[in-house]
């Protein structure tokens, strides 16, 4: 198999700790470096091929396991991909880990910002819902999250801007080499 370049950055942290933000400031950026960027977000995925899927462990696994089967294909092809997803469980992480690395580099990217700013911005309303009990198994108030022990990249957001957690995201990329694209086979 000839290398195309592919590989998949997983960023992985609470609801609203600023995943999809810094994505979404990533991808340009690697657009402008020449890559064919895709983006599978938790929060889209779950309308369309994970739809109808809950927030039982079980659910959470199987709309993991999706997102890392399709990151493994999109990385084959030789995309630049970038995942956010809370994918709150070692194991599953370890297990996308597994299926995309058959094919390409995985970044795991820990989005680390505490459950009390979470709260404190909470962009969507989610965690005042959550603390009342209006919605159950919510992730780091009623469902547990267990954080990455050696990610590639350990952002801590508090007090820092997005877009400089950004660009800690693309030197990394920079630093393993994987933004050269005239150096593909
Ligand atoms: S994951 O656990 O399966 O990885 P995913 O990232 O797809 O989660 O979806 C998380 C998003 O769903 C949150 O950002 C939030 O908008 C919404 N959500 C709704 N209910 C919950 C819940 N109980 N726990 C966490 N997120 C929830």
């Amino acid at each position: 198999m000839s290398d195309r370049g592919g590989f998949t950055v997983w960023f992985t942290g609470l609801s609203g700790a600023g995943k999809t933000t810094i994505a979404d400031i990533v991808g340009p950026e690697l657009e402008r470096r020449g890559g064919l960027v895709e983006y599978l977000d938790g929060d889209v995925v779950r309308t369309h091929l994970s739809k109808g899927l809950g927030f039982s462990k079980a659910d959470r696994d199987t709309n993991i396991e999706r997102i890392g089967w399709v990151a493994s294909r999109f990385t084959r092809a030789g995309a630049w991909t970038l995942v956010s997803a809370i994918s709150p469980y070692r194991e599953t992480r370890a297990h996308a880990r597994g299926m995309v690395e058959e094919f390409g580099p995985f970044v795991e990217v820990f989005v680390d910002t505490s459950v009390d700013e979470c709260a404190r911005r909470d962009v969507k309303g989610l965690y005042a819902k959550a603390f009342s009990g209006e919605i159950k198994e919510f992730t780091g108030v009623s469902d547990p999250y267990e954080a990455p022990e050696s990610p590639e990249v350990h952002i801590r957001t508090e007090g820092m801007p997005p877009e400089e957690s950004a660009q800690a995201v693309v030197r990394a990329l920079e630093e393993r080499g994987l933004l050269r694209v005239d150096a593909r086979a």
